[in-house]
């Protein structure tokens, strides 16, 4: 796979997601539709130097988040066969196999598209597509087959009968493997669909079969994985199948989450084991936490987040480019942001951080062993010594650090001494 070639459609309008938001762009669990799909592609090993993005329909906005990938302009969105021709140059002097992908079937496993590369090279094949078997298949190409089993064609929805879209259940997923040279001199042939004004990629198949080329195919094990986005609902059913999916993994790590609905944790994200996840928690990316620890419910920790072992952090509390040392406890509608939190320390209810002054983002040093009172607000800049302990209600104010072992109390925060 090092050397193989691949080329992703993405210039088509995405007319069905009703947005202004480029297709390959939307959000799907953690990461964009394409840069999931690229990802898989890079895992099953194929580098991005060797990937081709076909543009066309919010080039500029994509081109902006994939700077360093190679593009092909489609100006017209001429259907996937056009797009595919649009690719041809930046394939220059190269005679291997070409992977073809759509950039809205973000599902596909690394496994997968391995095994379809394996079986066309195993089979010496010129052309190997992916299907699957689908209860619903509406809206999907549908794989046509003759007496012997052999794929025929593959005929669109639109233009199916409807004997084919009651019978026929294995579609086209939309990965294909082609020598590139056979890719070429039959795209040529590809005639322009009258009903849609398009040349379709899926046409060149019954050109092969007419041609006595034998097309391969594999059948995806899971039929999740064909799922193909075009519509804002399909978006948040692959959301949740990848969602599943990665909480699954963190699961298998040791990790403990109570309900996996209401849990988001991303990609990028460190648990240790037994650490347990209480509901509607949300753990972005860039996030570290130890073992043992009690996260939520409604505990959201955003990026730059490391947590030490043997903490809580309970219920409201936000987190952001914050560290928390070991058995530390914040466990009620608190905010820290910037901050460095020693170790045994205890974050009253209500705790926070004003760590911007409306011009930077300024810290607060927490030492060890120190007691923090409910409602208190540490206006940052601020350091709080170890061992030092902050009155309910306290107001300290920046710069104002209290020393190892002083109490403060009040508004503004003074040193309290016993009588
Ligand atoms: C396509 C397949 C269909 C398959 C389904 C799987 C064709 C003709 N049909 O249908 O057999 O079952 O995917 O999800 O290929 N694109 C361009 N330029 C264009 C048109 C499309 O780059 O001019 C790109 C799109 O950005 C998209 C891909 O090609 O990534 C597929 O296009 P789309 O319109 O989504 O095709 P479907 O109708 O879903
Ligand atoms: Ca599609």
């Amino acid at each position: 796979m090092k050397n193989m070639k691949c080329i992703i459609l993405a210039a088509g309008k995405g007319v069905r997601m009703k947005s202004e938001v480029p297709k390959p762009l939307h959000p799907i669990h953690s990461r964009s539709m394409l840069a999931h799909l690229i990802h898989t592609v890079n895992k099953a090993g194929i580098k991005v130097s060797n990937i081709v993005l076909v543009l066309g329909h919010g080039a500029d906005k994509i081109k902006k988040v994939f700077e360093n990938f190679n593009f092909a302009y489609q100006a017209k969105q001429l259907g996937s066969g056009n797009a595919v021709q649009c690719a041809r140059k930046y394939l220059k002097g190269y005679n291997g196999d070409v992977l073809i992908l759509y950039s809205d079937t973000p599902l596909l496993k690394k496994d997968t598209l391995i095994k379809l590369v394996k079986t066309h090279k195993k089979t010496k094949s010129r052309c190997t597509i992916l299907t699957a078997e689908i209860d619903k298949p509406d809206g999907y190409g549908r794989v046509i087959r003759n007496d012997k089993k052999e794929i025929e064609k593959i005929v669109e929805e639109k233009d199916a009968s409807s004997k084919q879209k009651k019978d026929m259940h294995e579609i086209n997923v939309g990965a294909y493997v082609f020598k590139k040279e056979t890719l070429f001199s039959y795209l040529k042939k590809v005639k322009l669909n009258l009903r849609k004004k398009e040349y379709y990629l899926t046409d060149i198949i019954n050109i092969l079969q007419k041609s006595k080329i034998p097309i391969e195919s594999v059948l995806t094990e899971d039929q999740t994985e064909a799922l193909g986005i075009n519509s804002k609902a399909e978006l948040e059913k692959a959301s949740c199948i990848l969602k599943e999916g990665n909480l699954e993994t963190f699961m298998e790590k040791g990790v403990s989450i109570a309900d996996s609905g209401t849990t988001h944790i991303d990609y990028e994200a460190i648990i240790g084991k037994d650490t347990f996840i209480y509901p509607h928690t949300v753990i972005e990316e860039d996030v570290e936490i130890g073992k043992n620890c009690k996260i939520g419910p409604f505990a959201h920790l955003r990026p730059g987040t490391r947590i030490g072992s043997n903490v809580e952090i309970g219920n409201f509390v936000e987190l952001v480019r914050t560290e928390v040392g070991n058995n530390c406890k914040i466990k009620h509608l608190t905010y820290l942001g910037d901050a460095r939190v020693g170790r045994n320390v205890n974050v009253g209810a209500g705790v926070i951080t004003a760590n911007y002054d409306g011009k930077k983002k300024n810290k607060t040093i927490i030492g060890d062993n120190v007691f923090i009172g409910v409602g208190a607000i540490l206006i940052a800049p601020v350091k709080i010594g170890k061992g030092a302990l902050v009155g309910a209600g306290s107001v300290v104010t920046k710069g104002k650090n209290v020393p190892p072992r002083g109490t403060v109390i009040g508004v503004p925060a003074r040193p309290f001494h016993k009588k």
